[in-house]
């Protein structure tokens, strides 16, 4: 988990327009294995779920929270290596 959660840090903060320190496997390589696993949208709507519960829990603005969501959303055909 630790190193899940420095991976995760890095690459959020990428991905929401901060520093580019993330040096770890792409969105569908990283989740590839994972696919062969049986890893679909549910999976990734609980995660995406738990993101946005987390936020609400710390009382982030509503707009801020959409903004974060939509970048979640984003990634989805490349974590579940969909098109
Ligand atoms: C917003 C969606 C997601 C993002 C941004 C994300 C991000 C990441 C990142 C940055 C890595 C590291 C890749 C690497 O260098 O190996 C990773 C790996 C991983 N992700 Fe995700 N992920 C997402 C969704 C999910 C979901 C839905 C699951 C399963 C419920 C999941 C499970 C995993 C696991 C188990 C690994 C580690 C694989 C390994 O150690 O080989 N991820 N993810």
């Amino acid at each position: 988990m630790q190193r899940q959660i420095a991976k995760q840090k890095a690459f959020l903060t990428m991905a929401f327009g901060g520093p580019n320190k993330y040096s770890g496997a792409n969105m569908r390589k990283g989740h590839a294995h994972l696919i062969e696993k049986g890893l679909n949208d549910s999976h990734f709507n609980l995660v995406a779920g738990h993101l946005q519960a987390t936020l609400e829990e710390l009382n982030v603005k509503d707009e801020l929270i959409y903004q974060v969501m939509d970048i979640a959303e984003s990634t989805r055909n490349d974590v579940l290596n969909k098109f």
